[in-house]
């Protein structure tokens, strides 16, 4: 078994060492038990291209998923609530079909060893609050904090909780790729205020969770993304500075700040005028994410790829490479930057580079310009690709993937033996499932899905996944 280890030889003493989920990818299940629509279901449906029934049948067969994480030395799962089988408008009457679906879920899962790190908000609003602004409507802000409120009454076996995963990725891809329903494109208002009413939703929901001394921990998912200029020369690193701005630095700002610094809204602003975009703050907005800064017990970091920039100052265009076909995609953002391709960087079929450095960076530097971010998790990281099943009883061998997973543990242990509180490892994904903007030819997980069956099969990088964990001592 330990012949698989290549770089990384050895976890370190109470590591965190776990599968990530998100409720829309994986459930299935989702016109059953009372459970209300999310923005995408009459969206998936319209667009024709993809079903989100029966994704990975995770909500019939979780016993099976979890049995297999604790086979394969996991010791966590990262899992979403969606909020939709809990309150199926978003708000009003809980169906209780929902809360003990969780029940039994949470329930499973520490029975078997797997510490559950549940998050509120994993992309999939309730239709009913879609269709009044979603996060650009403040109204629904109340409802989100009254929906977590519940859930942190009634879940109380749950320690660990994250409000919401990856803001800016919901409102880059809603607003400005318009890849993710309302499909708007280059929407900066849009996109910009989506950011500062997320972030404010996320700091109500960790002021009220310490207010009423609720146990546990809690905190939020930022996917990070260093921004490198390419070539390096001064146009193209204010460029790089720009779209880092819109992309990391407003959210972490105002997550571990507790404010928007004069140099970060001195860049905000550039791209606001640029695109005759505005963002509003109402007062008091700032007195609550300050109070939230420093009460964050920790941070969770999803990491896939850098982006390669060059200055730009034409119109904005972007082709969304969903399908897999190499070398399709492309990104200008007016007044921002162009995305560059880097030719010693290696790349993935959907086009994302392949710089398992760049988390090495985004973990330094978190820790040094936001030391409130204090304990780091990395809570998303892997890579999808296209594979085939091997057959009945046969390994799947994703080498590539082991080589991946293998050289980002290593960069993060690098980090960590340079200071960085970096306590855990999440896999995206455990098991293959749904992925939103690009159906189920991309394939992240240890566990192979058969997604007509639903037979699970083992990837090679569930017995490395495994060897590695082998090394955490017990009890850990
Ligand atoms: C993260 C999300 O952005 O990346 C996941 O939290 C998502 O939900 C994952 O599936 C991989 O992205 P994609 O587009 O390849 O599925």
């Amino acid at each position: 078994m330990t012949t698989l280890l290549k770089r990384v030889k050895t976890l370190p003493a109470g590591f965190v060492w776990g599968g990530a989920t998100a409720a829309y990818q994986v459930e299935g299940a989702t016109q059953i038990a009372g459970k209300g629509k999310t923005m995408w279901d009459d969206y998936l449906k319209k667009q024709g291209r993809f079903a989100p029934d029966p994704a990975s049948d995770f909500y019939h067969l979780y016993p099976e998923d979890i049995e297999l994480a604790k086979l394969y030395g996991l010791n966590a799962i990262r899992l979403s609530i969606a909020w939709t089988r809990i309150f199926p408008r978003g708000a009003g009457k809980p169906n209780q079909a929902g809360v003990a679906y969780y029940h039994r879920l949470f329930k499973c899962c520490l029975a078997n060893g797997l510490t559950p790190y549940v998050s509120l908000h994993h992309f999939d609003s309730p239709q009913a609050l879609f269709e009044t602004g979603d996060w650009l409507n403040r109204n629904n802000i109340d409802k989100f904090v009254a929906y977590a409120d519940f859930c942190f009454k009634e879940f109380s076996e749950v320690k660990n909780w994250f409000t919401i995963n990856e803001l800016i990725s919901l409102a880059f891809s809603q607003y400005i790729q318009g890849n993710f329903p309302p499909n708007h494109r280059f929407d900066v208002t849009g996109a910009i205020q989506a950011q500062h009413n997320e972030l404010l939703a996320h700091a109500r929901v960790v002021n009220l969770f310490k207010s009423k001394g609720y146990s546990g921990r809690i905190g939020l998912i930022h996917v990070l993304q260093p921004i490198y200029p390419y070539p390096d020369n001064a146009a193209n690193r204010h460029a790089a500075a720009l779209e880092d701005a819109f992309m990391n630095r407003f959210l972490l700002d105002g997550t571990f700040k507790g404010a928007y610094t004069a140099e970060t809204m001195a860049l905000i602003n550039e791209i606001l005028t640029a695109n005759h975009a505005k963002l509003t703050i109402e007062p008091g907005d700032m007195e609550i994410l300050k109070q939230a800064a420093t009460q964050n017990d920790y941070f969770g970091l999803n990491y896939y790829q850098p982006t390669f920039v060059a200055a730009y100052q034409g119109e904005s265009t972007n082709v969304f490479n969903g399908t897999g076909e190499k070398g399709t995609s492309a990104f200008k953002f007016k007044g921002v930057a162009m995305h560059v391709k880097n030719p010693t960087v290696p790349t993935t079929d959907w086009d994302w580079n392949i710089y398992p450095k760049g988390l090495y960076d985004v973990l330094k530097r978190v820790t040094t310009e936001y030391p409130n971010s204090h304990t780091i998790y990395i809570t998303e990281n892997g890579l999808g690709q296209k594979e085939q099943t091997a057959g009945v009883g046969q390994l799947l061998s994703d080498d590539k993937r082991i080589d991946f997973i293998d050289q980002h543990v290593a960069a993060l242990l690098k980090a960590r033996t340079e200071g960085v509180n970096v306590q855990g490892y999440f896999v995206w994904s455990l098991q293959d499932q749904f992925s939103w903007a690009n159906g189920y030819n991309k394939r992240y997980g240890l566990f192979y899905v058969d997604f007509a069956t639903q037979a699970r099969e083992i990837k090679k990088s569930a017995l490395w996944f495994k060897a590695l964990g082998a090394t955490l001592k017990p009890n850990a």
